[in-house]
C-alpha cells in the first residue's frame, strides 16, 4: 500500500477524487494525511473521510524556508512514501523538496507548456487550440521536473478559464491515480531529485 500525504491550498476537488478512489480495495494507495498552507476549504474532505489533517500557515512563518521546514516536520509525522501537491499554491523551498519524500505535482497544462499558477488562463490568452494535464516529479524549479504522465485536452470555441479547467481536472485526477497505482505496484520508480 502506497502511503500518500496530499497538500492543498483550495477546494481540493482533486483530493476528493483521490479519496474516493482509495475506497476501492483494489487501488493500492491510501491517503494518510492532508496538509494545507492556509485554512483551505478542501480540508473538510479529509475530515469527511476520517483522514488526519494539518495546517502549516504560510503567514505564520518569517521566511519561505522556515515555512518549508515546518511543513517537512508535519509531513514526517505521517511516515508517507509519497507527497502529492494537489493545488498547493506555493513554491516549495529547495531544502524542503530535498527533505520531503518524493513529491509529485498535478498541473493543468501539457508541461513544459504553460508552467506556473495561471496555466489555464495562460493557455487561453495564448490562443492555444489544445492544452492538457500533467503529473510531474517536483524538483527545485517551478513545474520543471520530470513528467510521469500527461494527456492533451482540446480548447473549445467559447471556453472560459472555468469551463476549460473543469474539463482538465478529471484528466488530472485520472492521471494522478494511475501514476500512484503504478508507483505502488513498482511499475514506475522515481529517480532521486537532482541537486
Ligand atoms: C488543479 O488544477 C491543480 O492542478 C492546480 O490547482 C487545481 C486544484 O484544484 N494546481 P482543486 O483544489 O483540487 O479543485
Amino acid at each position: 500500500m502506497l502511503r500518500v500525504v496530499v497538500l492543498i491550498s483550495g477546494g481540493g476537488s482533486n483530493l476528493l477524487a483521490l479519496l474516493e478512489r482509495c475506497r476501492d480495495p483494489d487501488f493500492p494507495v491510501r491517503v494518510v494525511a492532508v496538509g494545507a498552507d492556509r485554512d483551505a476549504p478542501g480540508l473538510a474532505h479529509a475530515d469527511a473521510f476520517g483522514v488526519p489533517s494539518f495546517t502549516v500557515p504560510y503567514a505564520a512563518h518569517p521566511t519561505r524556508e522556515a515555512w518549508g521546514d515546518a511543513l517537512v516536520g508535519a509531513v514526517a509525522a505521517s511516515a508517507s512514501d509519497v507527497v502529492v501537491l494537489s493545488g498547493l499554491m506555493r513554491l516549495l523551498p529547495a531544502r524542503a523538496v530535498d527533505a520531503l519524500p518524493p513529491t509529485l505535482n498535478t498541473h493543468p497544462a501539457f508541461l513544459p507548456e504553460f508552467p506556473g499558477a495561471h496555466a489555464v488562463r495562460d493557455a487561453l490568452a495564448a490562443g492555444a487550440t489544445r492544452t492538457g494535464a500533467s503529473v510531474i516529479v517536483v524538483d527545485h524549479g517551478c513545474d520543471s521536473g520530470p513528467v510521469l504522465a500527461q494527456e492533451r485536452v482540446a480548447v473549445l470555441p467559447g471556453d472560459t478559464e472555468a469551463s476549460l479547467h473543469a474539463r482538465i481536472k478529471p484528466v488530472e485526477r485520472r492521471l494522478l491515480g494511475d501514476v500512484l497505482a503504478a508507483l505502488a505496484d513498482g511499475r514506475v520508480r522515481l529517480a532521486p531529485v537532482p541537486a
